[in-house]
């Protein structure tokens, strides 16, 4: 068993101990080994009656006998984690997480890495996933799509047939984006918005259709 460090202390890190709980009954893999955070409010985490150590980041980074682990990030938010990307990613193991109920046409699907997939997604068929995205329950991904790093894709989501999204995007929970809608990078697109047409960069938008309320600052 190959031991893993989680980011962050809130309830995604916890859901990511269970995705890794659900990888480990299909195949023993991984051990988690304890939860990093930048701030941390406590030396310890309990999940599930475990109780686990809390490493504060940056003194844990600073040890080199961690080096040989892997990382799974536990954070949904996508400023976080392209600070992750753009200190950690290159030089340390970010496994791709996948439930073992996930659907997909995996030898047409390409992934980068570090990417968190939970129980219940689809993806179809011809996709390309960057780095460090979640793909939170029950979200579907369709043909020819093309997604770039850090992006959140919250609960319920569906994207359509080639769609394209870059980095940096949050997409609320039962968000809909019709196909061939291009996303650019750091929008915020509201839990149950219907995305039919595109969007550049740095906007919330929300609604069905959605529209454009705000900057994304
Ligand atoms: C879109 C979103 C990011 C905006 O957050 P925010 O910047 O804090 O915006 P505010 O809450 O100030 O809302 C601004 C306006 O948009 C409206 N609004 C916010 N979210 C909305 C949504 N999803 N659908 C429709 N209208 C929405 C608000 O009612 C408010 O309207 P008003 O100005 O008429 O009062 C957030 O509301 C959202 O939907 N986040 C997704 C969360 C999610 O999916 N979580 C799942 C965790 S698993």
């Amino acid at each position: 068993m190959k031991k893993i460090y989680i980011f962050g202390t809130g309830g995604f890190a916890k859901e990511i101990y269970f995705l890794i709980s659900e990888i480990n009954k299909a195949k023993s893999t991984f051990e988690v080994a304890g939860f990093i955070d930048l701030q941390p409010k406590s030396q310890h985490l309990e999940i599930g009656g475990n109780k686990f150590d809390v490493f504060d980041e940056d003194s844990f980074f600073k040890d080199s006998s961690n080096a040989d682990a892997s990382f799974a990030i536990g954070i949904g938010n996508p400023k976080v984690l392209n600070s992750i990307k753009s200190k950690y990613l290159s030089a340390y193991d970010f496994p791709n997480l996948i439930h073992p109920n996930v659907v997909g046409l995996f030898e047409t699907i390409q992934f980068g890495k570090g990417n968190i997939i939970t129980a219940g997604c689809i993806f179809t068929v011809d996709i390309t996933i960057g780095s460090l995205n979640i793909f939170n329950l029950n979200s579907t991904i369709g043909h020819d799509s093309q997604i770039g790093d850090c992006n959140v894709i919250n609960p319920g989501t569906n994207i359509s047939g080639g769609v394209y999204i870059g980095n940096n995007n949050l997409l609320g929970t039962n968000s809909t984006v019709l196909q061939y809608i291009k996303i650019g990078n750091n929008n915020l697109i509201g839990a149950g918005a219907m995305l039919n047409t595109n969007i550049e960069n740095n906007k919330v938008a929300v609604g069905l259709p959605a529209k454009e309320i705000k900057e994304n600052k």
